[in-house]
């Protein structure tokens, strides 16, 4: 399992976003634009990503009606993202129009589908009139989003294993609500450590504030790197 870090850029703006990423290094290869910066910076801010070589994952959750779900995929696939996020709650015709419009793309993004929010627990979900388990809900959604051609789910890493089991080895599996041992869990309520992550099957571990709000950013990420190869056996 090669389980690659995927560091989180919620920052305010492109200035903040280009100190961060200086700052980390060559260790982290792939970063996450989400909401905050996009909408302030706007798609600009992928460009300074792109001259220093990184992946981007667009975190943009969409979910919004086929066809104009469609046509935003479309546009942030020509922005030359590698991953973007819809959300599964959307339903199958929207899934499939957001698979459908990035597959007209030969460099195409991953599609991956958020299924329950890793922010939400089961006492949540009752509150929006969900009443199974995160864990059953967030298995429902998934098969939906892979049923629909949708390349994989963004999942809790205590769902992890389950999903893997469930839809094998091609799945692209993205965990956020990731925390070393310790680390303050803020907002997130289904944390896991990243060497927990990586040994349930997560395809890409998603890490925000341990990492921004490190007193040193570059050794936060690489001690997260570290117990990642640690925990798939690579040792370091
Ligand atoms: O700071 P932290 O490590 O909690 O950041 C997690 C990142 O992953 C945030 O950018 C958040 O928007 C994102 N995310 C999440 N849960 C999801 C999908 C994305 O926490 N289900």
């Amino acid at each position: 399992m090669n389980a690659q870090l995927i560091v989180a850029l919620d920052v305010p703006d492109t200035n903040a976003m280009i100190a961060t990423v200086d700052k980390i290094g060559a260790a982290v290869s792939f970063y996450k634009v989400g909401l905050e910066l996009f909408i302030s910076a706007g798609p600009q801010c992928l460009a300074p990503l792109h001259e220093r070589g990184k992946s981007i994952f667009l975190d943009l959750k969409l979910h919004d009606i086929p066809r104009t779900v469609a046509n935003a995929v479309r546009s942030a696939a020509a922005h030359n993202v590698s991953l973007l996020t819809v959300h599964a709650g959307g339903g199958a015709a929207m899934l499939r129009a957001a698979a459908d419009a990035a597959a007209e793309f030969p460099q195409r993004p991953r599609i991956v589908a958020v299924t329950a929010l890793t922010s939400l627990n089961d006492t949540d979900l009752q509150q929006l009139g969900v009443t199974r388990s995160v864990a059953e809900h967030a298995r429902s959604l998934g098969t939906l989003a892979i049923e629909s051609g949708i390349d994989g789910l963004v999942c809790s890493a205590n769902e992890v294993a389950d999903l893997r089991h469930e839809f094998g080895p091609q799945a692209v599996l993205v965990t956020p609500g990731i925390r070393p041992a310790g680390a303050e869990t803020g907002d997130q309520k289904r944390v896991a450590t990243p060497a927990a992550a990586v040994a349930n099957g997560a395809s890409y571990l998603v890490v925000g504030r341990p990492i921004l709000e490190a007193e040193n950013p570059a050794a936060a990420a690489q001690a997260i790197l570290s117990e990642m190869h640690n925990a798939c056996g690579e040792g370091k």
